[in-house]
C-alpha cells in the first residue's frame, strides 16, 4: 500500500512537471519589448527607463505588466560552470538586481533565449542547457521568457519547446513561456499544452501592408500578417494566444495607421506587447497604446480572436464577440482617401461561424459607443454613419 501510495505521489510529480504553468495569461499578456527598436543595443538603464515610464505615462495603469529584453543581453560565452552570463558592460548589476528594480515598480521581467545552439543574433542558445537556464532564470526572479528558433538545425519544433516548457516548470518559478517560431511549425497546431502564446509569422515591419525582403526572410507589414493568419482562430484562447508580434504602435507608420494598428491587434486578441522607445513617444502614441476601451476589447475574458466580416467599398470590417452578449466592430479604411462609412445593421445579419454567436440587431437594439472618440454614438436602429481618415478606423462596441 505504502508503495502503491509513493508510486502515486512519483507518477504525480512526473506529471506536474509536465505541465505549463496554468492561469498566468487568463486575458492576452501586456507589455514591452525591446526588439522594435533597440535590437540587441540595450543595457540596463533602460530597463530602468521604460520601467519608470511605465508608471509615469500610465501604461501600468492601462494593464501593461511585462518588461522583456529580447535578444543581446547576454555576454557571448557562458561562464566556467555553463551558465549563461548577463553583458557585464551593459547590464553592470546584473539581472537579479534588474529583476528587483522592474519588480519594484510591480511590474513584472522577462528574457529571452532561444532553441537553438545561438541565439539569432549569435550569443548562446539553450540547446542542451535548457534545464541549467531554467534554473537560472528562476534565480534572477525571471518572470516572462520569449524564446526563439534560429540555430535549430534538425531540432522537433514541438519537442524542442515542450522541453523547455518542462525545465521551466521544474526550476518551479511561474514563467510566462512565449514561443517564437515564426509559425513555421504551425505551433497553434500543439502549442496549447506547451506555451502561453505564440507567434504566428515573421517578424514584424513598421508599415501598412509591406513585405521587406532581406533576402533569405522577409518581415511583414501589418496587414501582411493579418491576412496570412486571420484562419488560425480557433487556436487562441485564455493562456493561449496567437500572437501577431510586437507592435509597431509609435514607430515610423501616421497616427491613423498607429490606431488602426492597434485596433486590429485588440480585435484579434493578440498580445499587447508595445516596441517603441517609451522615452521620447508623442501623446498621440500613448494616447493610442493607453486607451483603455480599445484595451478592454483586447482583455475580454471570453478570449475570442475577431473574425472579417466583410469589405464594402475597400472599408475593411471586423467583428468580435465579447462577454455578455457584447460585441466590437472595426471598420478600418483602407482607401488612399477618406471615407464615407454608412452601415445599416440591420441589412447585416453577422454570425461567427466558429463559436455560433450571432450579432443579430433584429432581435435586440444595441447601444453603439466609440471606442477611440469615447462617446456614444446612435444604437443599432439607425445607420453607423462615419468619415473615416485615410488608413484610420471607427472602432465600436456594442451592448
Ligand atoms: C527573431 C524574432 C524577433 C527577435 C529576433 C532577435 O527571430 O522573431 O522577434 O527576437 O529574432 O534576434
Amino acid at each position: 500500500m505504502r508503495y502503491l501510495l509513493i508510486a502515486a505521489l512519483i507518477f504525480l510529480s512526473l506529471n506536474l512537471q509536465a505541465q505549463k504553468f496554468e492561469g498566468l495569461a487568463p486575458t492576452p499578456p501586456m507589455g514591452w519589448n525591446s526588439w522594435n527598436t533597440f535590437a540587441t543595443d540595450i543595457n540596463e538603464q533602460l530597463v530602468k527607463d521604460i520601467a519608470d515610464k511605465f508608471v509615469e505615462l500610465g501604461l501600468k495603469d492601462a494593464g501593461y505588466e511585462y518588461i522583456v529584453l529580447d535578444d543581446g543581453w547576454m555576454a557571448k560565452e557562458r561562464d566556467a560552470n555553463g551558465n549563461l552570463v548577463a553583458d557585464p558592460e551593459k547590464f553592470p548589476s546584473g539581472m537579479k538586481a534588474l529583476a528587483a528594480y522592474v519588480h519594484s515598480k510591480g511590474l513584472k521581467f522577462g528574457l529571452y533565449n532561444c532553441a537553438g545552439s545561438e541565439t539569432c543574433a549569435g550569443y548562446p542558445g539553450s540547446r542542451g542547457y535548457e534545464y541549467q537556464d531554467a534554473r537560472l532564470y528562476a534565480s534572477w526572479d525571471i518572470d516572462f521568457l520569449k524564446y526563439d528558433w534560429c540555430n535549430t538545425e534538425k531540432l522537433n519544433a514541438e519537442g524542442a519547446y515542450m522541453t523547455m516548457r518542462d525545465a521551466l516548470a521544474k526550476a518551479g518559478r511561474p514563467v510566462v513561456f512565449s514561443i517564437c517560431e515564426w509559425g513555421d511549425n504551425e505551433p497553434w497546431n500543439w502549442g496549447q499544452e506547451i506555451g502561453h502564446m505564440w507567434r504566428v509569422s515573421g517578424d514584424i515591419s513598421n508599415c501598412w501592408d509591406c513585405e521587406d525582403d532581406h533576402g533569405t526572410w522577409s518581415s511583414w507589414g501589418v496587414w501582411k500578417i493579418i491576412n496570412m493568419r486571420k484562419n488560425i482562430r480557433s487556436a487562441t484562447g485564455p493562456n493561449h494566444w496567437n500572437d501577431f508580434d510586437m507592435m509597431e504602435v509609435g514607430n515610423g507608420m501616421t497616427a491613423a495607421e498607429d490606431r488602426s494598428h492597434f485596433a486590429m491587434w485588440s480585435m484579434l486578441a493578440s498580445p499587447l506587447i508595445m516596441g517603441n522607445d517609451l522615452r521620447s513617444a508623442t501623446e498621440e502614441t500613448i494616447k493610442t497604446l493607453t486607451n483603455k476601451e480599445v484595451i478592454g476589447v483586447n482583455q475580454d475574458s471570453l478570449g475570442i480572436q475577431g473574425f472579417r466580416v466583410s469589405n464594402e467599398g475597400n472599408i475593411e470590417i471586423w467583428a468580435k464577440p465579447l462577454a455578455n452578449g457584447s460585441w466590437a466592430m472595426t471598420f478600418v479604411n483602407m482607401n488612399e482617401k477618406p471615407a464615407e462609412l454608412s452601415f445599416d445593421w440591420s441589412e447585416h445579419k453577422i454570425t461567427d461561424a466558429e463559436t455560433g454567436k450571432g450579432l443579430n440587431t433584429k432581435e435586440k437594439t444595441y447601444q453603439v459607443r466609440d471606442l477611440f472618440n469615447h462617446k456614444k454614438l446612435k444604437n443599432t436602429k439607425s445607420k453607423l454613419k462615419a468619415t473615416i481618415g485615410v488608413h484610420d478606423v471607427l472602432m465600436v462596441r456594442l451592448d
